[in-house]
Parts: structure tokens; sequence; C-alpha cells
């Protein structure tokens, strides 16, 4: 991200406020502004240099096309070479509003707005402060949304103002956004109208005015997107987001068992399980998708603010606004769904499971969570009595972000063995004593599974340097071996 220090001026939602802003565009300054949709990082639509300045801010890539804004249906003219039929009617029907429409650009819009396209986006958007600027203002302003490329839109002045303070020359603050994620784009340059992005004008409503249209929300491989942004990484936290499927038992039960060593976020609805001490944000009820719409970007926010590792989030249908909400949220999840209905059960095992196993099993678990492999990991002994976690394991463990200080060694037993699909040893002997118990079962050492030949021998009484050394070498292991094979 380029260093930018810029003074940010302070604006409020008043008549003479949003003048000083109008006469900033006008200047080629860039002024955030709010819209119905989300916060928009505007600049004179005109000029090159204006809008060289919104790529900068963002730290946005320059071939992703910015939308133009407008405050008059009658400021469209200009930017395009023609207005088709069914863009006519679309108008007439939703703006101003969250739609988008791309046409066929005019001479007048600079490539540098549309990213070298022969298309420009337009929209006139309905919050009545963004209204009021752009009608003031005596240039089209381009804007994306406010955030840092790749980082989710953001739908109230506290997120815009943490992403750019400083990077832009003013902020108008107008609240919270209404409708709070980015809006429907279509584009209407070609034969056939496709969607790009779902939003408050959902396909339906859209159909209802101009019959069958097309839908492109995804890039296949290998092929240039239609649409630049469809390729980028978007809406994303710092956390690795993924979808879970699977019922509501079945997500509870997948969550408690990673939320043990991991920093879990949750993603959920009110009418769902909920979860003792994993950070939460609600979408609010499933029966409201306008609510969930509001709701999205500020949990994927606040569960980042909450330090959450990875974030789980529930399956939405992809109809009506719950589309725009599916999107964004499966974006940031970058269409990783994972079915936790069938989980691998997978079993590590020692001699008093005080110190190897309880180990193994956190790393293990860890490792496939941050990977995306649906697993449940236990550890058992095959002399085990119900003792904490040895104080080693669990200061070396500390020392890599792993808990484990809650664990009590249990006793291994057949149920417990032959309710496992795979069941690791630490030695050799370990191996051999699991095989006589069920000897129908999966039992390998972890050294087998990695692929090294190494026994991760006791560190029982050693000092936290031993242990140290233990933990590494299970790292080492439980990095080389294939989780996603098993
Ligand atoms: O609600 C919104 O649309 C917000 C507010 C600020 O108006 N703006 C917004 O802009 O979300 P941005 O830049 O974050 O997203 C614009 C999307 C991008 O995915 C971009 O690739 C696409 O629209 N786009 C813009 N011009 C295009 C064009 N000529 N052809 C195809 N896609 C285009
Ligand atoms: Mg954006």
């Amino acid at each position: 991200m380029d260093k930018i220090e810029k003074k940010t001026k302070y604006l409020s939602a008043t008549k003479e406020d949003i003048k000083t802003a109008a006469r900033m565009l006008e200047e080629n300054q860039t002024v955030i502004f709010p819209t119905e949709t989300v916060y928009g990082l505007g600049a004179n639509a005109l000029d090159e240099d204006a809008v060289g300045k919104i790529f900068l801010a963002k730290g946005r890539p320059s071939d992703n096309p910015l939308i133009v804004h407008i405050g008059d249906i009658a400021d469209l003219d200009p930017l395009v070479e023609e207005v088709p039929d069914k863009a006519r009617k679309l108008i007439d029907k939703f703006w101003p509003g969250p739609l988008t429409l791309i046409f066929k650009k005019s001479d007048t819009v600079p490539k540098a707005v549309t990213g070298g396209l022969n298309t420009v986006a337009v929209r006139m958007p309905q919050n009545p402060v963004a209204a009021a600027l752009l009608k003031e203002s005596k240039v089209p302003v381009a804007a994306p949304s406010a955030n840092l490329s790749g980082k989710p839109s953001p739908t109230s002045f506290k997120y815009v103002k943490e992403d750019m303070d400083g990077r832009v020359d003013a902020i108008i603050d107008g609240g919270d956004c209404s409708f709070g994620l980015e809006s429907t784009v279509l584009d209407l340059s070609g034969e056939i109208p496709v969607l790009y992005r779902p939003g408050g004008v959902t396909k339906e409503n859209i159909e209802d005015v101009i019959g069958k249209i097309e839908v492109v929300t995804k890039v296949k491989d290998n092929q240039a997107p239609k649409s630049p942004g469809l390729k980028y990484k978007h809406y994303a936290p710092d956390a690795q987001v993924f979808i879970l499927h699977g019922t509501q038992e079945e997500i509870a039960e997948y969550i408690s068992d990673v939320s043990k060593v991991v920093r879990v976020g949750v993603i959920t609805f009110d009418e769902f399980i909920k979860f003792d001490g994993v950070a939460t944000a609600s979408l609010g009820s499933v029966s409201n998708p306008k609510d969930a719409a509001h709701r999205l970007f500020t949990a994927l926010r606040d569960l980042d603010g909450e330090k959450a590792e990875v974030i789980y989030a529930p399956e939405i249908s992809d109809n009506g606004i719950w589309s725009a909400v599916r999107n964004r949220l499966y974006r940031a999840a970058g269409e990783r769904v994972l079915d936790v209905s069938k989980p691998k059960k997978i079993l590590t095992v020692c001699t008093g499971n005080t110190c190897r196993s309880p180990m193994a099993e956190g790393i293990i678990k860890k490792e496939v969570a941050e990977n995306g492999i649906p697993a449940l990991v236990k550890s058992a002994g095959i002399f085990a009595d119900g003792t904490p976690v040895s104080k080693n394991s669990d200061l070396a463990m500390k020392e890599i972000g792993i808990d484990i200080s809650s664990h009590k060694s249990r006793q291994l037993t057949r149920d417990m063995a032959e309710e496992s699909d795979i069941i690791i040893g630490m030695t050799s002997s370990h191996k051999q004593m699991i095989q006589a118990l069920v000897p129908n079962k999966r039992v390998y050492t972890l050294g087998e599974l990695s692929g090294e030949n190494i026994e991760i021998t006791d560190p029982y009484g050693g000092d936290l340097q031993e242990y140290r050394l233990c933990r590494d070498s299970i790292c080492d292991l439980v990095k080389k071996s294939r989780w996603d094979e098993l």
C-alpha cells in the first residue's frame, strides 16, 4: 500500500459542508460520501489526475473500473453513446437507487475511469446526502467503495475513518448506510443484459421490467472477466472465512471442537444455536434478508476486531435480496464451503495422554481448521487416568498460540477407537497396541503419515526445551502430512 499523508477534512451532512465538498470535487480533490449502499470514495470523473487519486488512496488495481455517480438523469447522456430502451425502462423504475447500469461510453469519459474498457458504469444514488452533493457538484463523480482494496466495503463512518483517515481530502459523516451492500451491477452494453453483481435491486425486480437476463457473478478459470471486479479477492476480512454445510447440531459440534485451539468468529442468525466463549455476529433473523444485508459487512469487520483467525458462516440461499448477501459472503470465503456433516474423526494416541498426544491433537486441529479440512480431532492414552496435561506441554503449546490447558488425559477404549476414522500413534509400539485393540482400523504413526521414518519419543519429565523439541517435530510432521487426502 502506498503511503499517503493528507490532512483529511471532516465534514458533516449540512448544506454548507455539502457545498464545501462539491467545490473540493470540482477542484479535483478526493471526497468520501455516504450512499444508501456503502460509502463511496469520489473524485471528478472527467479528470484523469483526479481519478488517479482514487486508485492511489484505495490501493486499487488500475484495471478495475469505477462507477460514475450522477445527481440528475439528464447528466447521463453526455457520458454514454446511447441509452438503450431497456435502460430507459430500468432508469424510470429504479433510479435514484442501488442499480448501476453499464453503457457504451462516450469520448467524454477518460479511460482511467473505465480501466481501459469502452463501457462505463453509471449510477444515481438515492441517499439524500449523496443526492445533494451530486446535484451541487458541477462534475460527475467516479467513486468505488471507500475501503482499502480487498477489505469489506464500509457501511458506517467509523469504518471509513479506520481505512481512509489521512488518505483522502475530505470525508462526509452521513451515519449508517441504509442498505449496506454495494449496488446491483447490470451490463446493458451488449445484446443480452448481464448481471455482474447482485444487490438491492434484485434479478427478479429487473426481469419484471425487461424480461430474462443472464447472470455472471463468477470468473471461469483462464477466462478474462467481463467485469474486472469479479477477479479480485473481495470483501475479505483478515481472518479466513468458511461457509459451513451441515445441520445446526453438526455445525455446533464442529465449531466447539475447533474453537478449543483456534480463535473462531461465527456469523450466525438469531434463530441458530448460540456458542459460549466464541466471538459471534448475528445477521438478524433468517426471515429478514434486508437486515442481513445491512449487517453483513459490519459483522465481518467486527469479527476482525475480535482477532478471529477463522470465521465460520452459514449457507445462504440464492434468491431476491439473499443473492446479494450470499454473493458477498461467499466471495469473502473464496467460495469455500466445508461439509461438516461427515467430518473425519482423527484420534491421536500416546502412552499417558498428558504430553505428546494432546500436543498432536492441538497442532492437527489447528492445521486442518486453517486449511478448511472438516475434521474432529481428539486424543487418548494407552494408560491414562484423567490427569491434567503436563505443565511443559501446556507452556510449549502456548508459545505457538495453542491453548491445551483444559485437557485431561483419557483412557483409550475400544469404542473410542472404533468411532475414529484414523488413529495416529506417536511411536510404532503405540501403533502395535492400537492395532491389537482394533485390527480393522486405519492406524498409522505420525511419522508414517508424513512420509518420514521418525518416532515421537516421550519428553516426559524433561525440561521445557525438551518439550519444545518434541512440539517442533510434531509440527514438522503435521505440516508434511496430506490431511486433505486422508
Ligand atoms: O454501491 C455501489 O456501487 C458503491 C457506491 C459507492 O456507489 N460503489 C462500488 O464501487 O461498489 P466498486 O468500485 O467497489 O465496484 C464497482 C464494480 C466493480 O466490480 C467493477 O469491476 C464493476 O463495478 N464495473 C465498473 N465499471 C464497469 C464496466 N465498465 N464494465 C464491467 N464492470 C464494471
Ligand atoms: Mg468495492
